[in-house]
């Protein structure tokens, strides 16, 4: 098979067509039960999906399920209900055709689950507007409530269809589904009435007492409790573990919402099905003449309220038929028997009336519109009970007429493919069942015929009068027999009220009893206009007052069905037909269990081995060239891995490459005949080998493909970063240099400008030019006080400048005085003054500048004791030896100068040669050269001084100006060019005479004077 997916889906074979040994049942069979034991339970026959009931819930409706099928080939995926809806689908929309799906099979093989899945798979693929939205949920909703009003538990299954339905899906051209219409056959309105041991009556009976809301029960007047209630007890099987009628109930609630039930009609539909149970419940009682009357007055009440007629009128009604004796219309009084089924006939048609009508609705709120559509057909199989009633009859008789169709539909279709495609066809011989539809159906001489001749007939026309007609009109027919016609063996199986007819499906044997009352369905008047006086909208619909004036007699239930069988035939027959047939594998309900003899029965009665039979006798598959090529092209050089010529020429080339036999295939106009399994089975086999070789070719180019577009990938996203980052670059560079020119144009404008005032084109110039004055003087201040240097400021800042440059100094001078010494202050002071007396005025001041001043140049020790003794409390300040010059001879001597507090002293070791008090002290004189020498003025008042004191020091400045800050003399030094005149005493003076020298020479002169030369410094 084709799609050979995986291992599980080779079990058996998918397809019965390639089943080798195709006539037998027994593979047939065999096949069916090794893939349901692998819970495989679709398998094709060709087109035709057969299904077997797996009674569990399988894993395969999922989404992903669906979307697997979706848009797929109908052979690529294993068998499935999707792919018969998928295939049914894209048929509609390609071919533009419309499509139905006959789902059949025996009860509780599966079809309603079926067309439930196909309702399904169309809601979820089929693309949908908000609008469509509507349209699917009350397509899916419709479902539960049909099943409430038209389901019922019954032997074989619990949620048994009790009647026939056909529902068209309608797409618009987009394939969106826009509406839909029901089509309702035959329910089984006896069920209201009675119920065979082990059923139960319909399921909504059984929802509302066990679901209703408890106000909602008290209105309706009933119980919570089934087995109040007449209507449902006959079956006594009130409860079913499989059913949840209170959820259920709360579904059908919420359904009949979406579907567009207002309160009110839900109100009026629920007061329907209360009236039924009522009317159930109703009583008679026979009086001694024979007349019924009525013994359940309550019912009577709750009944006349619920139908919204008068209770009296009711009560005449279920009691006495209206007859007419000779032109006048008159009340004639049932007895019991007659009343209760009366009783029992008003309950069915309220019942099957409201059915109908809840049909109309439903298809009144799917919005019907003549668009394509894909017919869905879920209707009863073929039924072989014990005992065979009227509805059997129906039912069978519905099978056959679906088996025609099929017949015809697949063989009509089988022989126009061979034709189109220009193949010769060998007819195939097959059941042809038109014999048996005609037996039952034909016109004057068919069963329905002579029982609807039956029931019209004046006089008395019963069962068996029906059954006695029969046997004289169609008793010679092949396949009709009844007990009178048998031979000895059959009669033994059958009974006196019973005919046979020899189905293409079987033989069933049917019991006429009741055939007459069924047929003819009759309610008595009076009861219909009741029900036409009801004030229940519902029942007012379903009773039509035009059917009491009406004096033809309505159709026979036979004949309306056999009607409407034909309109449903020629709806199919208009359509191209997909099959599900559905087979139950146990009658117990049991997954896993596959029980072979109901199976056979099935495959019997089913046709599938006749199905598999003429499907074989032409070929075995067939497949168009563009898909089988496309399939196979890999197992040839030529047709891989594209074939550019024409399609049939590429097929030809590669079945010869294959070693296809002549008789094993043949060439059509757009199709491959394979006649034999086995050759196809070949081919895949060499598939599957090849595949692997093809996976790893490529998963290999694949490999390559996607690492090379990952590289082109990144290799475009580098270049598209680069690419930006480039701009950025360059848009930031350019926006630079323009800046750049900017500020150029405006600094050489404001350079040509700088000596006009203030204004736009200067103003960046000068406000840079201050800037950078500004950050040149910030990184260039001085240090220290010393240091003068200071940046030229631009003529705007010269101000301002001057102003920072005295800050600055303040600051420093600040900073520096704060952490001044005090000796350093002293030291400093002393500076000052020498400053003041000498700066400029003597040659030796500045090399005296560096070297500071020392407290005394002679300490303690270096002064002879006596002297201080002498002294005494006198404090000495200063001590430096000097030499001492004569004041006539100039002779040098060495002496101690001593600078006490009050006097300078001149020593001569031990002796103490010389005082001058300081106010004796009138002055002190100097040369402006660079020597050490100086004068002591002495005040000559003074008789114990013998003149002034010329002296010579090496630490001249320091000596002078200790000695000016102790006499506080300090503007009484003279500093002298050329010479100085000192008193030598008694009147007489000295002059010495300065020169400037190469070195220092003291000496006496020749004209007396102290002649000195003093050493010619650099300064000067
Ligand atoms: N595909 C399935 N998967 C799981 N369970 C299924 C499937 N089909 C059917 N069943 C089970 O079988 C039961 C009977 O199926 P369904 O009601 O579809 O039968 P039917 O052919 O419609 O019978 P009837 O003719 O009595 O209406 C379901 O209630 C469900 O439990
Ligand atoms: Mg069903």
């Amino acid at each position: 098979m084709e799609s050979a997916l995986t291992a599980r889906d080779r079990v058996g074979v998918q397809d019965f067509v390639l089943l080798e040994n195709h006539t037998s049942e027994v593979a047939f069979i065999e096949n069916l039960r090794k893939r349901f034991k692998e819970n495989l339970i679709y398998t094709y026959i060709g087109s035709v999906l057969v299904s077997v009931n797996p009674y569990k819930d399988l894993e395969i409706y999922t989404k992903q399920h669906m979307e697997r099928y979706r848009g797929v080939n109908f052979y690529e995926v294993s068998p499935h209900i999707y792919a018969v809806s998928d295939n049914a689908y894209r048929s509609m929309r390609t071919e533009r055709r419309d499509q139905c799906i006959l789902i059949s099979g025996e009860s509780g093989a599966g079809k309603t689950e079926a067309s439930k899945k196909v309702l399904q798979y169309y809601a979820v693929t089929c693309p949908a507007s908000d609008q469509v939205q509507t349209v699917k949920d009350r397509l899916l909703q419709s479902n539960p409530v049909l099943e409430a009003f038209g389901n019922a538990k019954t032997l074989r299954n619990d949620n048994s269809s009790r009647f026939g339905k056909y529902m068209d899906i309608q797409f618009d051209f987009k394939g969106a589904p826009v509406g839909g219409h029901i089509l309702n056959y035959l329910l089984e309105k006896s069920r209201v009435v009675h119920q065979s041991h082990g059923e139960r009556n319909f399921h909504i009976f059984y929802q509302l007492i066990e679901g209703g809301e408890e106000d909602l029960l008290r209105r309706l007047g009933l119980e919570r409790n089934t087995q109040q209630y007449q209507y449902l007890i006959k079956g006594n099987c009130p409860k079913v573990s499989s059913i949840n009628d209170r959820s259920d109930w709360k579904a059908v609630r919420k359904a009949l919402t979406v579907i567009g039930f207002n309160e009110d009609e839900v109100e009026e539909l629920l007061n329907i099905i209360a009236s039924v149970l009522h009317l159930g419940n109703v009583q008679f009682g026979g009086e001694d003449s024979g007349n019924a009357y009525i013994t359940t007055d309550t019912q009577i009440k709750y009944l006349a309220r619920l139908i919204g007629v008068d209770s009296s009128v009711l009560k005449e009604a279920l009691t006495h038929k209206k007859i007419t004796a000779k032109g006048e219309e008159l009340m004639s009084p049932l007895n019991q028997e007659q009343a209760s089924s009366a009783r029992d006939a008003l309950s069915k048609a309220i019942y099957g009336r409201t059915f109908t009508w809840l049909v109309n609705k439903i298809n009144d709120s799917l919005a019907y519109q003549n668009t394509s559509v894909i017919g869905l057909l879920d209707i009863y199989g073929f039924e072989v009970f014990q005992n065979n009633s009227f509805e059997q009859f129906c039912i069978n008789y519905c099978n056959e007429k679906l088996q025609q169709l099929f017949i015809e539909l697949t063989l009509k279709s089988e022989q126009e493919e061979y034709e189109a495609e220009g193949i010769t066809w060998e007819p195939v011989q097959y059941f042809n069942n038109k014999i048996i539809c005609d037996l039952v159906e034909e016109k004057f001489k068919g069963i329905i015929s002579i029982l609807d001749e039956e029931c019209l007939r004046p006089g008395d026309a019963s069962d068996i009068t029906f059954l006695q007609k029969l046997e004289d009109t169609v008793g010679g027919h092949a396949h009709f027999l009844t007990h009178k016609l048998a031979d000895g063996k059959t009669r033994k199986v059958m009974g006196r009220d019973e005919f046979r007819l020899l189905h293409y499906a079987g033989e069933v044997n049917y019991n006429v009893n009741g055939f007459l009352d069924k047929n003819n369905d009759l309610l008595f008047r009076n009861l219909k206009e009741v029900m036409c006086m009801s004030e229940n909208k519902i029942l007012t619909q379903c009773f039509d007052r035009e059917e009491l004036t009406d004096k033809k007699r309505p159709e026979t239930t036979a004949t309306q069905f056999k009607t409407s069988l034909t309109k449903l035939m020629e709806i199919l027959m208009s359509k191209e037909p997909s099959y599900v047939r559905c087979m139950k594998p146990n009658d117990a309900k049991q997954a896993g269990r596959f029980d072979e003899v109901l199976i056979r029965h099935q495959v019997k009665y089913l046709g599938l081995m006749e199905n598999l039979r003429v499907r074989r006798a032409g070929f075995a598959y067939r497949r168009r060239y563009e898909i089988f090529l496309q399939r196979y092209k890999s197992l040839c050089p030529d047709t891989w891995p594209n074939w550019d010529g024409r399609l049939v020429d590429g097929v030809s080339t590669l079945v010869k490459h294959l070693g296809y036999k002549p008789e094993e295939y043949k060439l059509g106009r757009s199709k491959i005949f394979i006649r034999f399994p086995k050759t196809l089975f070949a081919t895949e086999d060499a598939l599957e080998v090849r595949k692997h070789s093809l996976a790893t070719q490529l998963q290999s180019s694949w490999k390559g493909y996607s690492q090379k577009s990952k590289y082109r990938k990144l290799r475009h996203s580098a270049i598209l970063i680069q690419a930006w980052w480039r701009g950025i670059l360059a848009r930031r560079r350019a926006q630079r240099r323009r800046q750049a020119a900017d500020t150029i144009r405006r600094f050489i404008k404001g350079f040509m400008y700088r000596h006009q005032p203030r204004c736009p084109e200067n103003e960046y110039f000068l406000d840079y030019v201050r800037y950078s004055f500004l950050m040149k003087l910030h990184r260039n201040l001085p240090k220290t006080v010393l240091d003068k240097s200071w940046p030229t400021p631009p003529p705007a800042l010269t101000e301002a400048s001057e102003h920072l440059r005295k800050l600055c100094m303040q600051n420093m001078v600040w900073k520096y005085c704060k952490n001044i010494s005090p000796e350093w202050k002293h030291q400093m002071e002393q500076k000052c003054v020498a400053s003041e007396i000498f700066k400029d005025k003597k040659d030796n001041y500045p090399q005296s500048v560096p070297k500071l001043f020392v407290g005394t140049r002679l300490n303690g020790e270096d002064i002879n004791p006596k002297v201080l003794q002498t002294l005494g409390s006198e404090k000495m300040k200063y001590a430096v030896p000097v030499i001492k010059y004569d004041r006539k001879g100039y002779k040098a001597r060495a002496r101690q100068l001593l600078l006490t507090s009050n006097s300078v002293v001149i020593v001569e070791d031990a002796k103490l040669k010389q005082r001058i008090d300081y106010s004796a002290l009138k002055g002190i004189s100097v040369s402006s050269l660079s020597d050490g020498m100086f004068v002591l003025h002495v005040l000559c008042e003074d008789n114990k001084q013998k003149g002034d004191v010329v002296l010579q020091s090496d630490h001249v400045i320091e000596t002078l100006t200790k000695a000016a800050i102790c006499a506080e003399k300090i503007n009484n030094i003279n500093i002298n060019q050329g010479s100085i005149t000192f008193t030598v005493g008694q009147g007489k003076e000295g002059i010495i005479d300065f020169i400037s020298g190469s070195e220092l020479l003291i000496a006496k002169a020749k004209n007396g004077h102290l002649s000195v030369t003093a050493p010619r410094l650099n300064s000067r």
